[in-house]
């Protein structure tokens, strides 16, 4: 199995983060998150074509070492990227819990700035976990991507690497834990808080899923972005997210369609929901070209003038 081709999208578009540029969130995105899982991939091969009556010790070690840190690295962002978003606070029932084992909410806002503080300079996670012997909250420290409780569910991730704060906040870690601190949306810790998956989008598709997909792909790029771009999806049809009609672009009815745009947030949903109202099947692709080009799936040049 490839992990590459079930990267998890973004929560919100890249622009939307409070506190946060575009250019900070989609590097990280596409270079550290997908760098990670692309690692995880290259990983997993080599520990496939092992052979356990033959290989040295040292071998299973430094690799089995490189995949519990590149998986864990892949979990860790996925649920950093989860949480950060325009704020949504806790719900009742978690934030409860918080009271509970912090005494409040504040009391473990400041102690979990304190952790994130405490690794500026360095690198590592600061993690707020449900810690399944008590069922009580926890934070947890890690200096590593490789360092957990056991048996705990992650419900919050903060990267403190570097990578995840310097291009926007330079050395100021601090003011970077504090931004973070004040866009978490809850929606996801709660989810998994109560042990309950998010509902899935029934009309979002996967790069997983389009494995020898044989329908159209639909770029619904807003204007600009679609005419600064260089590569579209195989076999593209351009469709003005503006204007989405189907049949003034030609679009057979008698195909899937699945729509995309940069990161599969509103211009490839609204789009494909015009297309399914005016009768054709269509779905948007989860993690729009990002998250394709990012799983290593093929492109074209875009044509002069169109796809
Ligand atoms: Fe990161």
């Amino acid at each position: 199995m490839s992990y590459l081709k079930t990267l998890k999208p973004l929560g919100a578009k890249p622009e939307s983060y409070p506190g946060f540029s575009e250019r900070l969130v989609a590097s990280h995105y596409e270079n550290n998150y997908a760098g990670a899982v692309r690692r995880l991939d290259a990983i997993s091969a080599r520990l496939a074509a092992l052979d356990p009556a033959t290989t040295p010790n040292f071998d299973w070690n430094a690799l089995k070492r490189e995949e519990l840190v590149a998986y864990n690295s892949m979990l860790l962002h996925e649920i950093h990227f989860e949480a950060l978003g325009p704020a949504v606070p806790p719900p009742s029932d978690l934030s409860a819990a918080i009271e509970r084992d912090f005494g409040s909410y504040d009391a473990w806002r400041a102690r979990f700035a304190a952790c994130g503080r405490a690794l500026s300079g360095g690198s590592g996670w600061v993690v707020l976990v449900r810690e399944m012997r008590s069922g009580r909250l926890a934070i947890q420290w890690s200096a590593d991507h490789a360092m957990a409780f056991a048996g705990a569910v992650p419900l919050l991730a903060l990267d403190m690497y570097e990578h995840a704060y310097h291009m926007d906040y330079g050395a100021n870690a601090a003011a970077y834990v504090e931004a973070w601190l004040g866009a978490i949306d809850w929606t996801c810790a709660a989810a998994r808080w109560r042990g309950t998956a998010a509902p899935a989008d029934p009309h979002a598709a996967t790069v997983a899923e389009l494995e020898g997909f044989d329908g159209i792909f639909v770029d619904a790029r807003r204007g600009p972005t679609f005419a600064a771009a260089d590569s579209v999806l195989p076999g593209a049809v351009r469709l003005d997210p503006a204007t989405p009609d189907g049949r003034a672009s030609g679009l057979p009815t008698d195909r899937e369609i699945v729509v995309y745009c940069v990161y599969g947030f509103s211009f490839s949903r609204d789009t494909a929901a015009a297309l399914r109202a005016q009768g054709y099947r269509a779905r948007h692709l989860d993690s729009g070209i990002v998250g394709w080009r990012a799983s290593g799936g093929k492109l074209d040049a875009k044509r002069d003038g169109g796809v």
